[in-house]
């Protein structure tokens, strides 16, 4: 049975442009059932929507990203509300605040309480980044209050909570496979498996004994691998559970897509 649900990936980047349709279309055979590619800007939401429109087990989200802001950013969310009807698309992502590049910090925030605010309006989930941002994006979400997912989790424990307390989950993907990865461990260890959902942030990210390499959904079972050693479980428990806590975030239930 397939279990893999990757909750977020960049199968629009370049890294996939020489084999893209052997990549998504093999990963039927490896486990996966279903994938959501992330939108950075207007123009990867609605390839993401492509690639969604061509195989049933992709999925999008559409939204800009912070590292792809600029003067057009808030007119652009008007574009984004009309793409995010489309019934393949899952939720409003990537979207978030990066404070680890110069960008400007008061257009990010704008620009990303303007996206929680249209998701409320749909009722559409959201995929959450927050690079060294753990402050003012625990802030924003707590009184906004989406539904969704905080991809990449990189926050401490007690934060872990907090967002927890918000209805929200935890995106986990290669990074809890690498040697530094103490702080991540330690998130894994103390939240309930509840609250994870998997992800690769493909291509980038790819687990250990892959690092550096080209990422993809199937190398997720690495992740789950990992996972299930420090909760002392099962990886088909923690991927049935977060296959399930997956399809709770975005509102969707795979198997009436047919998988396998
Ligand atoms: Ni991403």
């Amino acid at each position: 049975m397939n279990l893999i649900f990757d909750t977020h990936s960049h199968y629009d980047d370049k890294a996939f442009d020489a084999d893209r349709d052997s990549v998504l279309s093999g990963l039927k055979e490896k486990g996966v059932c279903a994938v959501v590619n992330q939108g950075t800007d207007l123009n990867t939401s609605e390839f993401s929507l492509k690639l969604a429109e061509k195989y049933s087990h992709v999925y999008a989200a559409v939204g800009l990203h912070p590292e792809c802001l600029d003067e057009n950013s808030l007119s652009d969310i008007e574009e984004i509300k009309k793409l995010a009807v489309h019934p393949k698309a899952l939720a409003i992502g990537e979207i978030g605040l990066d404070y680890y590049y110069d960008i400007p910090k008061e257009l990010q925030k704008q620009v990303f309480i303007k996206q929680l605010e249209l998701a409320n309006e749909l009722a559409m989930p959201v995929n959450i980044h927050d690079r060294e941002a753990h402050g003012d994006t625990l802030e924003i979400l707590k009184k906004y209050r989406p539904k969704g997912i905080l991809h990449c989790f990189s926050g401490s424990v007690e934060m872990a909570r907090e967002i927890i307390k918000l209805g929200m989950y935890i995106g986990m993907g290669g990074v809890i496979t690498f040697k530094n990865a103490r702080k991540t461990v330690e998130v894994c260890k103390e939240i309930p498996l509840e609250s994870i959902v998997l992800e690769t942030d493909c291509p980038y990210l790819a687990p250990v004994p892959l690092r550096g390499k080209r990422n993809d959904s199937s190398l997720i079972a690495y992740t789950a691998q990992r996972i299930a050693e420090i909760k002392g479980i099962t990886v088909e428990q923690v991927l049935i559970a977060t296959k399930h806590n997956a399809e709770s975030a975005y509102n969707v239930s795979v198997e009436m897509e047919g998988c396998v």
